[in-house]
This record gives structure tokens, C-alpha cells and sequence, in this order.
């Protein structure tokens, strides 16, 4: 796990993008995209970048983390909405080729395990961007998520409502479940980029990186994953025990490595 400390969230966005820009770059290529409000200045870098320096996602294709149960694709706040209006309509990914849940299929047991073929046949994602939740979820596993945990329904804890509530009318709109790729479906990503800002996420960063492996903080899970990356700004890292040792490493990294 590599821990870099970066100034502003401004930064983190623009070092994942840099991080996507070097997949998408290298040949064709499978992108896991997260929702949530984490992920958007990279989103909003990366389109920058298409229109202004011609990064092109033609031979790309995506898969999402997760979709809220109840939803139809063309809710403003179903996943597949807001990843169209935050990211993919502004890029050129062909036609068809961003996969995400179906919230309101009749049988979400067979929704899911299409889902994990899908992503299978796929070749597997090369890089998978994360956020994290202030519970320690990461897609919408949450606390005592299985770590060996493929995508499934899951019920939202009432934290992870309140802090989407922003998002809809009120409290009681939020939907009480969610599908979601299970821990161990993320784990097979080959690439993770964990992506935090901001002083609310610093109690779970820290127990992320730095606790123990544990259901209860599901972002843990990713101390058991070779490539991992967490890009995170100062106010996220202000929990970090390890700050000065995590700045110093990566401050003597050779340059080719990259990230
Ligand atoms: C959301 C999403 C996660 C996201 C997390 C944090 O509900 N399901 O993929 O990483 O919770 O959200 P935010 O980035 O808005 O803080």
C-alpha cells in the first residue's frame, strides 16, 4: 500500500487523473468508476484533458461499483445517471461500453452474478478508482461487509443515508438498499486508487491504513491487495500515525516507478 500525501484535493485529482490518463494510454483498457462526490475533480481533470489535450477513451470501457436498489437508470441520482453527467457523456467511451447494476431488475440475485461475469469477460479491471465512506465502506460494502464478498444486495447503514441524503430530497428519500461489487470483487482489480479529501474522512483513512485488517472497516481489506494506491490531502491524512515516514518514502521513489 503506498500512501501519498498530497497538498490540495485539487492535487489528488489531478495525480489520479494522471494515474488513469497512464492506463488509458497504455493500451485498451478496463476503468471501475466510483460515484460519490470524491471522484468529480478527477472526472472533471480527465475531461479537461480529452477536450483540451485529446485524451481519448475510445478503447476504454468502464464498469461501475454500484447502483441504488429502487432507481431506474433514469433517476438523476441512480449511478448511471450521475456517472453519464459527471463524466461519460463528456468523454468518448463507444457507445455501450460503461456497465453498471440495474437497480430495479426484477431478480437482483441474477443481476449481480451477471454483473461479475460481465466484468469477468471483460478481462477484469485494470484500475479501479475508489472513495471511501466515513464508515470505512468502500462501493457501498459496508461495516462487517465480508471481505471475500462479491457483488450483492446490501442495506445501507443510516450514517452512509445521512451523508447521501445531500443528494436527495430529504433523509426518508434515500434508499435503504444498494447493490454493490462485493470486497473481494474489488480486490481483483488490478489497480486500486483510494481517493480522500477533506478533515470528515481522516478517522477512516487512518483506520484503513493503519488499523487492522477488519470487517468492520471494510476499506481495510485493501492491506491485502500487492498494488494500492491512496492519494490522499493533508486534511484526510491528519489522522495518519505515519505521516512523515509515508512523505519521506515517497519523496525518494524513483521517478520511473511511477505510481
Ligand atoms: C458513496 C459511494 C461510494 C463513495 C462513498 C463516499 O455512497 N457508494 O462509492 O466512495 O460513498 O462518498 P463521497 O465521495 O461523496 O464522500
Amino acid at each position: 500500500m503506498e500512501i501519498v500525501i498530497l497538498r490540495t484535493p485539487a492535487d489528488v485529482a489531478r495525480t489520479a487523473a494522471d494515474a488513469i490518463e497512464q492506463q488509458v494510454l497504455s493500451g485498451p483498457s478496463v476503468l471501475g468508476l466510483a460515484t460519490g462526490s470524491t471522484p468529480l475533480g478527477t472526472y472533471r481533470e480527465l475531461i479537461q484533458r480529452h477536450r483540451n489535450g485529446g485524451l481519448s477513451f475510445a478503447g476504454a470501457q468502464a464498469f461501475l461499483l454500484d447502483e441504488y436498489v429502487g432507481l431506474p437508470g433514469t433517476h438523476p441520482q441512480s449511478y448511471h445517471s450521475v456517472i453519464r453527467r459527471e463524466f461519460v457523456d463528456s468523454v468518448d467511451f463507444p457507445a455501450g461500453t460503461v456497465h453498471g447494476l440495474d437497480g430495479v431488475a426484477e431478480d437482483l440475485d441474477a443481476e449481480a452474478a451477471r454483473y461479475e461475469a460481465a466484468i469477468a469477460a471483460s478481462g477484469g479491471v485494470d484500475i479501479q478508482i475508489l472513495g471511501i465512506g466515513s464508515d470505512g465502506h468502500v462501493g457501498f460494502n459496508e461495516p462487517m461487509s465480508s471481505l471475500a464478498s462479491r457483488t450483492r444486495i446490501k442495506t445501507l447503514t443510516q450514517q452512509t443515508r445521512q451523508d447521501n441524503a445531500r443528494f436527495f430530497t430529504d433523509h426518508a428519500a434515500v434508499p435503504d438498499h444498494v447493490l454493490t461489487q462485493g470486497l473481494g470483487t474489488i480486490l481483483e482489480a488490478r489497480h486500486l486508487l483510494l481517493l480522500a479529501m477533506g478533515e470528515a474522512k481522516a478517522g477512516a483513512v487512518a483506520a484503513a491504513v493503519e488499523g487492522p485488517v477488519a470487517a468492520l472497516c471494510p476499506a481495510s481489506a485493501l492491506q491485502l491487495h500487492p498494488h494500492v494506491t491512496v492519494l490522499v490531502d493533508e486534511a484526510a491524512a491528519s489522522m495518519l500515525a505515519h505521516r512523515a515516514y509515508y512523505q519521506d518514502t515517497f519523496g525518494r521513489k524513483p521517478a520511473w516507478q511511477g505510481l
